[in-house]
């Protein structure tokens, strides 16, 4: 992607999807660099985090988010908060990673780990 992400070095985003697909009240799978990322939207801010749940690393392929805007993982049921990763509900211990993300135009661009 270009330069002009909020004065970041900008070659360090990638573009994972568009704004659009990004709904309230959704989980939207991506991927960067080919890891495995959960966005989500809340109160209208796009938000990036490792798409890998804590509990057993398990690769989410799908997740829902729950009407408290908690991802859930399918397989024992971890939550985590949409907003900042933290464990909401065991029995993950450790919260998701969140990654910087930037909506730009239409594209939301995420700095996967380095
Ligand atoms: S792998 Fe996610 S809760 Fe166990």
């Amino acid at each position: 992607m270009a330069a002009g992400v909020d004065g970041e070095a900008a070659a360090e985003f990638v573009a994972v999807a568009a704004s659009a697909e990004v709904r309230e009240g959704y989980v939207t799978m991506a991927e960067a660099d080919g890891l495995p990322i959960v966005l989500t939207r809340v109160e209208s801010t796009v938000r990036a985090f490792d798409g890998t749940c804590t509990h057993a690393d398990f690769t989410f392929e799908t997740a829902r988010l729950t009407r408290r805007c908690e991802i859930e993982c399918p397989i024992h049921g971890a939550r985590f908060s949409a907003v900042d990763g933290s464990v909401v509900k065991g029995p993950a211990t450790e919260p998701l990673p969140e990654l910087p993300c930037r909506v730009v135009g239409d594209a939301v661009l995420v700095a996967p780990f380095g």
